[in-house]
């Protein structure tokens, strides 16, 4: 019993020279309880819930929803008759109530400390010793004993340690909120990264209503796992059927494909919608909303290498790519998307859904099943490699599952992705399937 800490962990041993060596299928590891915050996906991507003793950083831009998932999680917390405790060094305590009267009645129940100064902080945490503590923001607090400005990087390094050696000592689950900018150029929280168990951050854009929670880090679970949310009126609500959204509202029109995408564990139907004009700049345009810049730069080179669609020169063409609804897709699937986005675009011919005699597989939709161009738009997914060869990309089941649950039929995909796909070996296969030759197609784009 000596060797075991009063938190039940083993206790670190010098080991004497000669002592035989453990093999780790004999260390004795039980395994960690959870705080559930209430919120399915919080707590998905915390892993399943707050692990205690835990840090979690939360990190986002400023007004992307921090206090108002923190406020919820602590409400629901609290509800469950856990004791908990909200330090707010931005807000003062009554901003922080007029935003849960918006939130849920025990929202309310969350007692809160608006206070900027660390000793005191730790002091009112030492004495409640709430289960689970959001410290809103790591960047406000003070530590009178440095000299820095608040959220300097040795302020916020030494709040956050001694904010850690309390929680680690009474086993308290706490948030640190962060402020991060878009490109994450804030010095402040990305210093405590290396510090902290877990590392979430919430994006979005502020303009639009969705918000996606990923973990960048997690010593208690996976960092696959993304979240989707709404920001309304009673604050944030669980986006559970995204895919249903978004193919409901894909446009169909030239320049648009639906993506069966993987976020973390599960499939995902987005819509990537691309336009192509004639640029007045030497440097022509390449804009991208949630996606990365060089994906695009490497799927237009092919484009032009295997695909015979060049958008390059005489005349440049402006290229915009973007993932509606806000979301970021950060997966090899996305290449075949933006490259039939970008080939739609440019031919100004809607993407064809339908199986039709180009199918290499000679498989036709069955009697109701049958998609069209007009009543489902077209669906894909694959990763292109640097000689225009499409590429098997991670579960083709379950994206194809989540398609075809959407009524989607038709998916191009690469060979090995399942029977119901339309499945292409190339590029060019894959363009081929889906855009009619000859058809709409300007001079300048022709291959
Ligand atoms: P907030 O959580 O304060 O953002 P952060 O802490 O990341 O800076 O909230 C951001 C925005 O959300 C704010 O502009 C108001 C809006 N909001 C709603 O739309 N509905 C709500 O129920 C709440 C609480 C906030
Ligand atoms: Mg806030």
């Amino acid at each position: 019993m000596g060797d075991v800490d009063r938190n039940g962990m083993p206790r670190a041993r010098v080991r004497t020279r000669g002592a035989p060596l453990v093999p780790l299928s004999q260390i004795a590891a039980s395994p960690v309880a959870r705080l559930k915050t209430g919120i399915g996906e919080l707590d998905r991507v915390l892993g399943g819930g707050l692990v205690p003793g835990s840090l979690v950083l939360l990190g986002g831009s400023p007004g992307i929803g921090k206090s108002t998932l923190t406020n919820m999680a602590l409400g629901n917390i609290a509800g469950a008759g856990h004791k908990t405790l909200y330090v707010s060094g931005e807000e003062s305590a009554e901003q922080v109530r007029l935003r849960a009267e918006r939130l849920s009645p025990s929202a309310l129940e969350v007692p809160v400390l608006a206070e900027t100064d660390l000793g005191a902080v730790l002091e009112a945490i030492a004495s409640h010793g709430p289960s689970v503590c959001v410290i809103d923001s790591v960047q406000t607090l003070r530590c009178s004993e440095l000299s820095g400005a608040p959220g300097s990087v040795g302020q916020v390094r030494e709040v956050a340690a001694r904010i850690m050696d309390l929680a680690k000592a009474r086993s308290i689950a706490v948030v640190l909120v962060g402020h991060v900018t878009k490109d994450g150029a804030l010095a402040g929280p990305r210093v405590l990264e290396h510090l902290v168990d877990c590392v979430l951050q919430f994006e979005g854009e502020r303009e639009r209503p969705y918000r996606e929670l990923r973990a960048l880090k997690n010593r208690f679970g996976s960092t696959n796992e993304a979240g989707l949310f709404e920001m309304r009126q009673g604050g944030l609500v669980e986006v559970l059927d995204a895919s249903a959204r978004f193919v409901a509202e894909a446009t169909r029109a030239p320049g648009s494909v639906v993506l069966a995408a993987m976020e973390g564990s599960r499939p995902l139907l987005v819509e990537v919608q691309a336009l192509v004009a004639p640029s007045e700049l030497e440097q022509p345009r390449r804009v991208v909303s949630g996606l990365d810049r060089n994906r695009l730069a490497l799927v237009l080179a092919i484009l032009g290498r295997h695909g015979g669609i060049s958008l390059g020169s005489h005349p440049p063409y402006d290229v915009f790519v973007n993932v509606v609804g806000g979301v970021r897709v950060d997966e090899p699937g996305v290449d075949l998307a933006i490259a039939l986005a970008v080939a739609s675009a440019a031919r100004e011919v809607a993407l064809s859904a339908q199986l039709g005699e180009s199918n290499p597989n000679g498989r036709q939709a069955g009697p109701g099943r049958r998609a069209s161009a007009e009543d489902a738009p077209c669906a894909c997914f694959g990763e292109l490699g640097l000689t225009g060869e499409l590429r098997w990309v991670g579960h083709p089941e379950r994206r194809l599952a989540e398609a075809t649950r959407h009524g989607l039929a038709g998916i191009v995909a690469p060979v090995g992705s399942g029977r119901e796909a339309r499945e292409a070996p190339t590029l060019r296969h894959a363009l081929a399937l889906v855009l009619p030759a000859g058809r709409n197609r300007p001079a300048s784009l022709a291959a």
